[in-house]
């Protein structure tokens, strides 16, 4: 067998629980992959929610739905994911299938605007409040940035500190990669 890579594992989780006609968040949409990746997964009739703190991220990521006809099912806000759970709206608390984060920064853009712990932490509580039973958080994180491994330390630290009646965490990495391989984390909220 080939072991999956650290991305295709992402979506492979994502796949597992986004299903057509469902509700999905974009953390961190950067270029709007991830995004795009949902919007095709939730079909017509889903919804999609992605948030970025840079204009830039929003416009490329609007532009690209829009090429592929998914604008409609997508609303895209510049604020940051810490206010997730404000913005998704109030008939979808409690129907969110799955949410995704890419931490670290946007390949190709500015290096000193990085996700950071305190929002990414809150972030993820205000997910757990909105999403389904049986819901999942997946993480991609990258740390080998200044300031990477200060998040990965406090991300670490909250999750092997969350309620196992809570939420199921997991951890997938390569452990023998050189250069600090990015890993997935992946948070199912509790049936
Ligand atoms: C690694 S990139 C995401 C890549 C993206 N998944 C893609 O497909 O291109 C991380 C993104 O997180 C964004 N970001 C940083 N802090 C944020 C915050 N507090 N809330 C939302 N997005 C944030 C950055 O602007 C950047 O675009």
């Amino acid at each position: 067998m080939d072991l999956s890579r650290v991305l295709p594992f992402a979506k492979e989780l994502l796949e597992k629980v986004v299903e057509s006609g469902g509700i999905a968040v974009d953390a961190t949409v950067g270029n709007g992959h991830d995004t795009q990746f949902l919007a095709e997964r939730v079909g017509e009739n889903g919804f999609v929610y992605g948030f970025d703190i840079q204009k830039d991220a929003i416009d490329a990521t609007r532009k690209r739905l829009q090429e592929e006809g998914l604008d409609t099912r997508v609303r895209l806000f510049q604020e940051s994911h810490a206010h997730i759970k404000e913005y998704v709206d109030l008939t979808h608390h409690g129907t969110v299938q799955a949410a995704v984060f890419n931490l670290g920064y946007l390949p190709g853009s500015d290096k000193s605007v990085i996700t950071k712990p305190g929002s990414t932490i809150t972030a993820i509580e205000g997910l757990l409040d909105i999403l389904m039973q049986g819901g999942l958080i997946v993480l991609v994180v990258y740390y080998g940035h200044v300031g990477g491994q200060e998040e990965k330390d406090e991300l670490m630290n909250y999750l092997q500190g969350m309620d196992q009646s809570k939420a199921h965490v997991i951890q997938y990495q390569f452990l023998n990669q050189k250069n600090n391989p990015p890993f997935v984390l992946a948070v199912e909220k509790k049936k």
